[in-house]
């Protein structure tokens, strides 16, 4: 069994549902898992030893979470030394085409840039267009940007873009890696 932290960072809450699939996920196999939001771990140190730790953020206007860039810039030691993975958020993942992924491309090379830290793996992860988490003011500017792109534009309803067997699959791979270099490892390794 191992010990994975999967941190992440939310604005209107999908990524948090999405870091939690990840765990479930890698509980089910076995693994102790815990799953923070980088805002409560602001300024804290890591209080456990763990053996894999996943990242996650959404985008807005070009740029994930501070908070996730917080903690990647204070605990970027650790995920050099461990298995560690990064996992991206945004509506532009949805697309699939290659101007898409150089944007995604693009939005992570930044964050690399900004945390100093260049994750073995990368996922790009498509959201959701949450009508019911925006206010009025963003609800009808989104709904602007959905019209351009040719996404759904009724505000009735949430449109969830994620591919949810490649959350899992993700998931299960990063938590087999985890355990094929924990095993007869003299366990993990703490955040000092
Ligand atoms: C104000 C706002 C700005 C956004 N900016 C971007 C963006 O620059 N690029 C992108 O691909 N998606 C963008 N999105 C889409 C979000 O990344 C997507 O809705 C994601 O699922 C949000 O995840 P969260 O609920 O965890 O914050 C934006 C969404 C909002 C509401």
């Amino acid at each position: 069994m191992a010990k994975i932290l999967v941190v992440y960072g939310t604005t209107e809450g999908h990524t948090g549902t999405v870091a939690k699939r990840i765990g479930a996920v890698m509980k089910e196999a076995g693994h102790e898992v815990h799953v923070p939001d980088a805002r409560d771990l602001r300024g804290a140190a890591l209080d456990q030893a763990y053996d894999g730790v996943v990242v996650g953020g959404s985008v807005h206007g070009g740029e994930h979470q501070s908070s996730v860039r917080e903690f990647v810039r204070r605990h970027r030691d650790l995920l050099v030394r461990i298995p560690s993975a990064f996992f991206s958020v945004s509506l532009t993942a949805a697309y699939p085409d290659d101007e898409a992924r150089q944007d995604v491309q693009a939005v992570v090379d930044r964050f690399v840039r900004e945390t100093g830290w260049q994750p073995l793996r990368v996922e790009p992860i498509a959201g959701a267009l949450v009508y019911s988490q925006y206010n009025f003011f963003l609800r009808h500017v989104m709904k602007l940007i959905a019209k351009r792109h040719g996404r759904p534009t009724d505000m009735t309803q949430d449109h969830d873009y994620t591919d949810w067997e490649a959350v899992e699959r993700f998931a299960g791979d990063f938590a087999g890696e985890v355990s094929g270099r924990s095993h007869g490892s003299e366990g993990g390794i703490a955040d000092l």
